[in-house]
This record gives C-alpha cells, sequence and structure tokens, in this order.
C-alpha cells in the first residue's frame, strides 16, 4: 500500500472518529484539521485550529450563560428558545428588574453567532450581559436598561456552525436565508425550515419585541431593511420607516469607537439591498410579521479577530450596544390603548400618519411602543375593530413622548360589536362567556359593575402614570 494513501486512510478514520462524537469541545480541532487537510494543507488547516484559540466553545458559553444566571439571579432569567439540529439549546437571558413578567415597557432582543464563523457576536453579548449585571443602581445606562427595557439575549444561534467553523448550521443551511421572504415566496412551508430558525419565529409570536439587532462579523457597518429588492438588483430599497430605521443605525454607528468613519458606508450605515440583496433574511421578516424593527449589525472586518482583542472589540461596541436599546425608552412615543366604556385596556394598533405600517398594543395592557425620529411632528392615530379611532398630533422632541388613547365603542346593536372585537384578540372561550355575561344580567348590574371597574382603573393609571414620569409630556386623548 501506497505511503500517502495510508497517511489519509488514517486521517479519515481520526475524522469519522471525532466527528461521531457530538460533543463541542476543542477537541472537535481534530475533525476540522483532518477535513481541511483533506481538501487542503498543513498551514492553512492549522490556521483554522489556531482560529478559535481563546473563544468560548459551545460548553463554555452554556457555562458562561449558566453563571449569568446564578449570580445576577435578580435582573435576570435563562430560558431556552428550542434546540440546534445537533440537539443544543438555544439559551436566552432575559435581563429586567422583573424578568420574566408582563409589564409596560418594549422589549428589546440580540441576537449573535447567526452564521457559525462569526463568533465576535456572542462574545460581545455575554460581555454586555455582565456589564449590565455589575452596573445595575451604580451606572444611569445600565440602570435604565435594567429598570425599563426587558432584554433579550441569544448569545448563539447557531452552536452547530461554530463547532464546524462554518457559515450554515449543522445541515449547511445559511439561517439569514431561510426566513420566509416577501418577494420569493420559497419558504414558506414551516416544517421545512432549519429547527434555529423555527425557533426564532417562535420565540417572537411569544414576545412582542419593539426593536432587535443581529450581531455578524466580516465587515464595519450598521445594516437596515429591506434586505432584498423585487427585481434583484442592488439598489437602494427603504422600508415605509426608513427614516425610523436610519435613525436606530446611526445611533449604533455614531455610538461606535469609529464605525461612522467608514470610508465605504456613509456614516457607517447601509440600506441593505443597497449593499447586496438576499432573500429569506431575518430582519425583514422581523418588520413584516413581527412588528419588530431589526437591525443586522457587522461589528468586525476580521471575522476571527485573535481572541486577545476581544475585550477592546467589546469597548469599541459597548455604548453602541447600550444605546441602541436605550434608545427605546429614551426616544419615540409610547403609552396605551383604553375603552372609554370599562377603562379596559384595548390591544389596539397604532399607525402614524404618512407612514404605511402598523404598531401593536399589548393584549394585557395595551400599551405600544412606537420608535420615531425625534425633532419632528407626528400625526399619531389609535385604531381598534368595533371602536372609533382617535388620532393626536404631537411635536416629537429629543425624549419620550407619552400618550395614551380612551376610545369609544362604536354603537351598535346590543352585543354584537363587542362580541367581535372579542373574537379578534382571544383564543379561549374565557372571554366570549364574560360579555354573555355581562350582557345576560339586569341593567343595575351592570352599571354598578362599570363605576367599580372604573374606580380600579382610575387606580391603575394613577400608577402607570407615576411610572412614566421620565416621559416628558403625558398627553391624554
Ligand atoms: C480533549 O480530550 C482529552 C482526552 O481525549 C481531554 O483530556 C481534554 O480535556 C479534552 N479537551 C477539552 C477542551 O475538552
Ligand atoms: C498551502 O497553504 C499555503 C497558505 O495558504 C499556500 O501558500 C500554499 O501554496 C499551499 N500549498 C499547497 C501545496 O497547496
Ligand atoms: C477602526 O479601528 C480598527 C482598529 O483600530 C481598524 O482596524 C479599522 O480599520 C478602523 N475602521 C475604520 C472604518 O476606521
Ligand atoms: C401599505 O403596506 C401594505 C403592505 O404592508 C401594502 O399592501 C399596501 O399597498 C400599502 N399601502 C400603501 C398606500 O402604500
Ligand atoms: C383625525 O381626527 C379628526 C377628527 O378628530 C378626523 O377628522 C381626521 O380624519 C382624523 N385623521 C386621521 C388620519 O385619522
Ligand atoms: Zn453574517
Amino acid at each position: 500500500m501506497n505511503k500517502n494513501l495510508l497517511f489519509y486512510l488514517l486521517l479519515l478514520l481520526a475524522f469519522t472518529l471525532s466527528s461521531a462524537s457530538s460533543e463541542d469541545s476543542k477537541n472537535n480541532s481534530y475533525a476540522i484539521r483532518a477535513r481541511h487537510l483533506l481538501e487542503d494543507n498543513l498551514s492553512q488547516a492549522q490556521t483554522i485550529v489556531d482560529l478559535a484559540q481563546g473563544y468560548m466553545t459551545n460548553a463554555d458559553l452554556e457555562r458562561a450563560i449558566k453563571e449569568f444566571g446564578q449570580r445576577c439571579n435578580t435582573i435576570s432569567r435563562i430560558y431556552s428558545i428550542g434546540k440546534s439540529v445537533n440537539g443544543v439549546p438555544l439559551w436566552v437571558i432575559e435581563i429586567s428588574d422583573k424578568p420574566g413578567e408582563e409589564e409596560i415597557e418594549p422589549a428589546f432582543k440580540y441576537i449573535g453567532n447567526v452564521h457559525g464563523d462569526e463568533p465576535v457576536g456572542r462574545e460581545l453579548l455575554i460581555f454586555l450581559a455582565n456589564w449590565l449585571c455589575d452596573n445595575h443602581l451604580k451606572d444611569p445606562l445600565a440602570t435604565l436598561v435594567v429598570e425599563n427595557v426587558h432584554l433579550h439575549i441569544l448569545p448563539s444561534m447557531n452552536p452547530d456552525g461554530f463547532s464546524l467553523r462554518r457559515r450554515g448550521n449543522a445541515n449547511n443551511i445559511d439561517l439569514n436565508r431561510d426566513f420566509p421572504d416577501q418577494f420569493f415566496p420559497v419558504n414558506d412551508d414551516e416544517d421545512s425550515r432549519q429547527p434555529e430558525t423555527r425557533a426564532i419565529m417562535n420565540w417572537l409570536r411569544d414576545i412582542r419585541f419593539t426593536a432587535s439587532a443581529t450581531l455578524h462579523g466580516g465587515a464595519l457597518l450598521a445594516n437596515y431593511p429591506w434586505d432584498g429588492t423585487e427585481d434583484k438588483k442592488t439598489n437602494y430599497y427603504g422600508t415605509p420607516d426608513d427614516d425610523t430605521f436610519r435613525f436606530m443605525a446611526s445611533i449604533y454607528s455614531h455610538s461606535h469607537y469609529n464605525m461612522s468613519s467608514s470610508k465605504e458606508f456613509p456614516g457607517g450605515i447601509t440600506n441593505g439591498a443597497a449593499w447586496y440583496p438576499i432573500y429569506g433574511g431575518m430582519q425583514d421578516w422581523n418588520y413584516i410579521h413581527a412588528g419588530c424593527f431589526e437591525l443586522t449589525l457587522e461589528v468586525s472586518d476580521n471575522k476571527w479577530p485573535n481572541a486577545a482583542e476581544l475585550p477592546v472589540i467589546w469597548i469599541y461596541n459597548k455604548m453602541s450596544m447600550l444605546n441602541l436599546v436605550a434608545s427605546l425608552v429614551k426616544t419615540g412615543v409610547h403609552g396605551r390603548i383604553y375603552s372609554s366604556g370599562d377603562g379596559r385596556p384595548l390591544p389596539g394598533f397604532i399607525t402614524v400618519s404618512g407612514i404605511n405600517y402598523t404598531v401593536r398594543a399589548g393584549i394585557f395592557f395595551g400599551d405600544y411602543h412606537r420608535i420615531l425620529v425625534p425633532r419632528d411632528r407626528y400625526q399619531v392615530v389609535a385604531t381598534m375593530p368595533g371602536y372609533k379611532s382617535k388620532n393626536t398630533s404631537i411635536w416629537l422632541d429629543e425624549g419620550p413622548v407619552t400618550l395614551d388613547f380612551v376610545l369609544d365603542a362604536e354603537v351598535s346593536v346590543k352585543g354584537s360589536v363587542l362580541q367581535n372585537v372579542y373574537d379578534c384578540n382571544c383564543n379561549s372561550k374565557c372571554r366570549q362567556d364574560f360579555v354573555q355575561f355581562i350582557w345576560g344580567v339586569h341593567l343595575e348590574l351592570y352599571f354598578a359593575f362599570i363605576l367599580i371597574l372604573g374606580f380600579f382603573c382610575l387606580l391603575f393609571q394613577r400608577r402607570v402614570k407615576a411610572k412614566s414620569l421620565r416621559a416628558k409630556r403625558v398627553v391624554v386623548v
């Protein structure tokens, strides 16, 4: 037998053995080294092995997340949104003064490591979580974020891709091309999507995120939707919220050490389609289907910078990451929608004249959070099926504006409209029964009931107002 052949056979054996173990550790480097030797030469393979030196393995990352959860248990909660193809849990850290509780606050999410070979984001997100924990009640920005936002951090969406040191997941699918697309419906069969993609989609059905960002590597810029064009040409293609997105992307780039001084991308920001169109991307889907304003951040030119540089890259991105989250409460229009009849919060809709986009209010509190560019006048419209719409004009300054709406039910035949409203947003029978109960009892009882509800609503509103004192103005329409 030829010496070379024997050598390759041995390597193949080593490769098979090491890849049979699903454990993710630095020992995986055998697999990588073997594969690359078969394709390439030793010096290249050596370089790839050394790339991950000093980065957290998936096991290290899981340990870091669990340790964080224990160390900072009063302001965090650890949960998993599903598993990767190879069964690695997709752990999320939620940071808030009331983690896991419904509050009248916006939610923000950060996702790292969408592409397996872009590991800087997952490291930065662990830095971010720890910094918030260490500086809560010491630093005003940390305190602001912890107390007024529900921040959800998924450090790695693609742990399998990471352990394979490649872009795609274990099925070699690019997860940022795996979402349903607005133009090319190639991915509309949910069952055929990757488990990582499905986990994100289910997550967004559970939690109403106001905004989010994913962290990538290989460039230095903040990218905003749309990501795809209908004609597949590379052209600027903005969403109805183009100004809003440019504002958000600029917060990131201008708070960064040197992102905004990019020569290639003015201001360090770019429209996705103007850079290169993609289809099935995550940010377009977030904006269209989840009411979530998502950016795609490229945080480092080098996908695998030397691990010793990671703390420096964190410092470069720190203020950007914090300011982007904080912008959800430092700017924009926020408020609640109530029914004038019984003071009940309504899960209505908020639109802004001139912007063809709808933001949904929450089911529990009827609260909404609408990011808008400051220093402009806006006409804000609240709608709810079965109720008369209301609108009001506001001047949005640097700070946030609180704007509550009290909507009157449309006059109609006994009960029919209310019934309709409940049908829209309730999947259990409970509320329908409640409505039937209300209309079934005597009129006197009904008025007494309204009186009591009104009283509670008054109490509740006072508490809410006390909470939103930070806002510059309170307008009740
Ligand atoms: C790699 O495997 C060896 C034994 O095969 C073990 O002693 C070592 O701890 C492993 N390294 C890591 C990083 O898991
Ligand atoms: C091995 O890799 C190095 C570095 O990429 C390259 O310069 C060299 O030409 C390669 N040698 C062979 C024989 O492929
Ligand atoms: C930003 O700074 C880093 C590190 O000094 C450097 O490598 C990079 O080229 C700079 N980028 C820009 C756009 O100035
Ligand atoms: C508003 O956007 C929807 C899609 O979300 C579209 O169907 C509709 O035509 C748009 N309306 C206008 C006036 O552009
Ligand atoms: C705003 O409300 C006024 C009445 O208060 C109404 O005439 C107008 O049509 C409304 N505008 C929108 C955009 O709903
Ligand atoms: Zn990427």
